[in-house]
């Protein structure tokens, strides 16, 4: 646990130090050029840390999060990832992974927020009462946040396979599979949502 801003700086110089140990090429390599095979689009929240749960080293995944890890296509952010991980890193997996108990969702169905926060995750509600998933479908709020935090995922990896730029690359033979996965806060495992799609498909 680090309890101090300066404790991160001293945390670092150790791990850089350590790597270095390890591996003597190995800043000297990454920095050379980075070469993902994964795209990563996650929740913002701290506790699902992409590199982390996966086991992949600094190279090997290249990563955008925000709140209930959304793809929305008037957000100008995560198009410019998709564009540079697709046409130039030529990622070969684009994974979408939610998380159960994710907050903006819960925030979303409950409608317990205001502002920006309340107007990002709103389309996570209406996607929800589009599919007819109705709290009273539910024994509790618990069951009913989860179920629509894979649905918020499996509607991302929909929107991902219609994104112009996986088009493009699908026009010039280049595969690319999405991957919906959901992760479990409460013991740290994964499950594969089975809704993985190619975009040559
Ligand atoms: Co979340």
């Amino acid at each position: 646990m680090s309890d101090s801003i300066s404790d991160l700086l001293d945390n670092n110089a150790r791990w850089a130090g350590k790597i270095q140990q390890e591996d003597s090429k190995f800043f000297e390599r990454l920095a050379a050029q980075q070469r993902p095979k994964y795209l990563w689009i996650g929740c913002s929240d701290s506790r699902v840390p992409a590199n982390v749960i996966t086991g992949l080293a600094p190279g090997e995944v290249f990563v955008h999060r925000n709140v209930s890890n959304r793809v929305e296509n008037t957000d100008r952010n995560i198009l410019a990832v998709v564009q540079f991980a697709v046409l130039s890193l030529k990622v070969k997996h684009i994974i979408v992974c939610g998380h159960h108990d994710c907050g903006g969702v819960g925030a979303a169905l409950t409608r317990s927020t205001d502002g920006p926060l309340r107007d990002w995750v709103s389309p996570i509600r209406a996607l929800a009462l589009d599919k007819k998933c109705l709290q009273s479908d539910f024994d509790n709020q618990k069951d009913w946040v989860n179920r629509v935090c894979e649905m918020n995922v499996e509607d991302q990896v929909t929107t991902l396979l219609q994104n112009q730029y996986l088009k493009e690359a699908a026009d010039s033979g280049q595969q690319i599979s999405v991957h919906g996965w959901v992760y479990s806060l409460q013991n740290g495992l994964i499950k594969d949502l089975n809704v993985s799609a190619s975009n040559l498909d």
